[in-house]
């Protein structure tokens, strides 16, 4: 892994916390509105439960939680993030959204979980793992807090194999995105950031070996629109 690049992992919730009040205009407006789409794809992978209990990692300002519970059978969702800013932003919108009986966002890290073994029967991390200085330790430890018939679903951005969209999505990743970013945002450099972020991490099959590692079976991924993203599922049993 590039060294720089590790080395701002580890307080990644830093910058996070400086864009968080753009961070949900720019999320959409970058992503055409694609990332809307992509969030409701976990709904069609949920666990065959009548009741669901589920926590959010690196949950940000709650764009998953707000997704999950357009199921019913999600009755309640824990969100946990690392940057006081996101959360604050994601807070509010609960609220406004009159779901905060349904939905608790809250400071917690998704390396070192703070919950008991066995209490939730879905994990998800949407735009977040990335930025986790030890993905490899969080998936252990997602597999520790997940009940016997628990599931974890992961998105993540990947790096598309046709080519010419590969050359697209180089285009628009390194020069494009983080141009705009830094703009909007007024931050110097947090969305070269996170295209480096990007680059640096395993995808497809190889982040797939860091879920069997710990321990999921059944384990699947989905290509999302041509491969810029990938949801990866697996089970704890
Ligand atoms: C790109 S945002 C994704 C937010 C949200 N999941 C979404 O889909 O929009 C990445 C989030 O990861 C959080 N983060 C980084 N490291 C973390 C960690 N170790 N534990 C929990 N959250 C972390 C950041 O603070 C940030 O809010």
């Amino acid at each position: 892994m590039n060294n720089e690049i590790s080395e701002r992992k580890k307080e990644s919730y830093k910058i996070f916390n400086e864009i968080a009040s753009t961070y949900d205009f720019l999320n959409h407006t970058l992503s055409f509105g694609i990332d809307i789409y992509w969030r409701n794809k976990l709904l069609k992978h949920l666990p065959q439960k009548e009741s669901i209990n589920a926590l959010d990692l690196a949950t940000g300002t709650g764009d998953v939680a707000l997704t999950l519970v357009k199921d019913a059978r999600v009755k309640k969702v824990t969100g946990l993030d690392l940057s006081k800013g996101m959360i604050d932003v994601g807070i509010e919108k609960v609220k406004q959204r009159k779901l905060d009986k349904k939905i608790f966002l809250m400071l917690g890290d998704g390396v070192t979980i703070p919950a008991a073994d066995t209490s939730f029967d879905l994990t998800t991390i949407s735009f977040g793992i990335r930025n986790f200085s030890d993905p490899q330790k969080s998936l252990f430890d997602i597999y520790r807090v997940l009940k016997n018939d628990g599931r974890l679903m992961v998105m993540e951005f990947a790096i598309p194999t046709n080519p010419l969209v590969r050359a697209i999505y180089f285009f628009y990743f390194r020069y494009l995105l983080p141009k705009i970013g830094n703009l909007v945002s007024k931050h110097k450099d947090a969305y070269t950031y996170l295209n480096k972020s990007v680059e640096d991490f395993p995808y497809g099959d190889e982040f797939l070996a860091l879920m069997k590692n710990a321990g999921f079976k059944n384990l699947k991924k989905q290509s999302l629109t041509f491969g810029i993203a990938m949801l990866y599922i697996g089970d704890k049993n």
